[in-house]
């Protein structure tokens, strides 16, 4: 089963798939295949982003303009492969993530859907990678989705890093509602970084019901 929302019921839920843009071949297989991961349980169920996610990002990315486009935690390639097809052809898209087995699976499907070329795998800690990028306007757009209590120190390093006007997408940020009353690390962490954000003089910030959340963040 491909990730669904908790904010809407499974009929919804396709409902609003089906008002959307449907996916190509190569996203179903890409979908699919995570899917059997998960149902096996090689991978966890709730990493990917909806559906719905992925084709808001794309046409996202495009309505930008992005040129230039970073992501932080990548799995099995999905959102990553969405942000590069909404890049001009001369795009690029920097992909961080620590594991090699889960991007071997995205590896496959940009070069299915011929994006190899715009897109950039980095393998190891993103909070080191992203540290050693030089601290100097260079992204459009970020998307961030990996460790969760990583997001401030995520957020304070993209800052110097974007372009004037670029965006940062920060995902899970309802954290399936637990946001409310938070108990994990995990969902402190979203939930003290979603009242921080709020009255950030460095962004406009706005939390999108989308998925499980989605802030968008503008670069002042
Ligand atoms: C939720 S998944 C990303 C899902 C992906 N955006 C998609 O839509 O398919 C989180 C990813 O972050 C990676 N990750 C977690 N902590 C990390 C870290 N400190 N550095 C690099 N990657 C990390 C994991 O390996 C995993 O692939």
């Amino acid at each position: 089963m491909t990730p669904r929302s908790f904010l809407l019921t499974p009929e919804l839920g396709d409902y609003v798939r089906a008002s959307s843009e449907p996916p190509d071949d190569v996203v179903t297989d890409l979908l699919a295949e995570t899917a059997a991961l998960a149902d096996r349980g090689e991978v966890p169920a709730t990493f990917q982003i909806a559906p719905e996610q992925g084709t808001f990002m794309q046409l996202l990315t495009a309505a930008l303009g992005a040129r230039r486009a970073i992501e932080i935690g990548t799995f099995t390639g999905y959102s990553a492969l969405c942000i590069a097809r909404g890049l001009p052809e001369d795009g690029s898209l920097l992909c961080l993530d620590v594991s090699e087995e889960w991007t071997a699976v995205a590896r496959r499907y940009w070069a299915r859907a011929g994006l190899a070329d715009r897109i950039e795998l980095r393998l190891g800690d993103a909070h080191e990678s992203l540290a050693a990028l030089p601290a100097e306007p260079t992204f459009d757009l970020a998307f961030v989705d990996a460790d969760k209590t990583g997001y401030p120190a995520y957020v304070d390093a993209l800052h110097p890093r974007l372009t004037p006007g670029g965006i940062v997408l920060l995902d899970n940020t309802l954290a399936s509602g637990r946001v409310l009353d938070p108990q994990s690390d995990n969902e402190r962490a979203i939930a003290d970084l979603n009242a921080a954000l709020a009255t950030d003089p460095r962004w406009e910030t706005v939390l999108l019901p989308l998925a499980d959340g989605l802030t968008m963040l503008r670069k002042r």
